[in-house]
């Protein structure tokens, strides 16, 4: 544990998802930061409630707004993580999406600067849309989405124009913000494995099917390809932007992700395959289960629309926060299938 000079205040909103929880797991154990926190759930928060230094709220973004104003006014930083973050969803109801991602958001970043208080919003790898297989970077990418009926593309959408709506506060009314852009993270508490639910990402999507002993299903034959990126690598990346020493994050855009960690969706289905087979009850599943394939329309509905590479150019994370990915994807797997088997042991 280190010890401040004098402890920060941050206000996590949307606590208790995959980013929130994990952050705060770490936080708690490794700072004496208090964390201020809000979500509607707060079972992946629930181990730390005695925490001293954690105050969770349980509740909506939606009917907070005044205790959220409180703690925008009293905090050092604002994390509002609170977002549909499933391609399922995009297509499904994306108004959901608009309304969350960018409507409910956005009065926090007006909160922030109101009060003139530092905000770390999560962009996304999904703002560079379609690139043609060169690493998306910060200041020279272009952001490339497909025509309006591909409904998949809102998340995308929302997410470029509130980077816009934060950078031009940043430049028009000095907000201190930093964005960072996630590439595909993962890790436990990522999605429940358990319960086959339409919005899981692919990684939780496979682990449903192999712990199940069902057919992993492959979208358009597998072929298109991802960055992933293992959380404990993520949160070295996240905690360096909150300490931003030296000013290094300040009004700053970073991709986090790892252009060492891709592989094509056939190849992490094999992969993983492979790993489950290894642990202990699983090791007949090459012969249980098959890897098959469907178009994208069926699976998604007539509005999705793919990408077929995504790979950050980190160049920027490197150099100003020192920071790089040294977990394999073959490692982050093991530690991601052992700690979801471990819940059912
Ligand atoms: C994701 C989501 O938009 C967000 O969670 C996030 O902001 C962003 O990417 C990110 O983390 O970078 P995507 O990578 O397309 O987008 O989402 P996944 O659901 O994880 O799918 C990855 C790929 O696997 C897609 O090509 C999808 O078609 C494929 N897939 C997914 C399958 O082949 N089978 C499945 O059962 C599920």
């Amino acid at each position: 544990m280190e010890a401040s000079p004098k402890p920060m205040n941050i206000l996590i909103l949307g606590a208790g998802g995959f980013i929130g929880s994990n952050l705060i797991a770490h936080i708690l154990k490794h700072r004496d930061w208090h964390i201020h926190a809000l979500d509607l759930h707060g079972d992946k928060l629930a181990q730390h409630f005695p925490h001293p230094n954690l105050h969770f709220k349980q509740g909506d973004m939606r009917g907070s707004h005044a205790w959220i104003e409180e703690q925008v006014k009293a905090c050092d930083i604002v994390l509002p993580l609170a977002a549909i973050a499933s391609p399922a969803t995009y297509v499904q109801n994306p108004l959901s999406v608009f309304e969350l991602d960018f409507e409910c958001n956005l009065d926090i970043v007006r909160l922030c600067v109101r009060h003139n208080t530092r905000i770390i919003f999560p962009s996304t790898s999904e703002v560079y849309g379609m690139q043609a297989g060169q690493p998306c970077n910060e200041e020279t990418s272009n952001c490339i989405t497909g025509p309006i009926h591909k409904e998949r593309w809102i998340y995308s959408s929302s997410k470029q124009l509130m980077d816009r709506v934060i950078y031009a506060y940043g430049v028009h009314h000095n907000l201190p913000y930093t964005l960072f852009r996630p590439f595909n993270w993962y890790g436990p508490g990522l999605d429940n494995v358990w319960e086959n639910a339409p919005s899981n990402r692919v990684i939780a999507t496979f682990l449903h099917s192999l712990l199940h002993r069902r057919d992993i299903t492959l979208i358009n034959g597998g072929a298109q390809k991802r960055c992933f990126l293992y959380i404990e690598d993520a949160l070295e990346a996240m905690m360096r932007i909150i300490e931003n020493k030296d000013g290094a994050a300040t009004n700053a855009i970073f991709n986090i992700g790892h252009p060492g960690g891709e592989a094509s969706i056939r190849g992490l289905a094999e992969t993983m395959l492979e790993l489950v087979a290894g642990q202990p009850g699983y090791s007949n599943i090459r012969n249980e289960i098959k890897i098959t394939s469907t178009p994208g329309g069926d699976f998604y509905g007539a509005g999705y629309q793919d990408i077929n590479t995504r790979i950050p150019d980190i160049s920027h994370a490197i150099e100003k926060l020192g920071w790089q990915p040294t977990t394999s994807l073959q490692d982050g797997l093991v530690k991601t299938i052992r700690y979801y088997l471990d819940q059912k042991r």
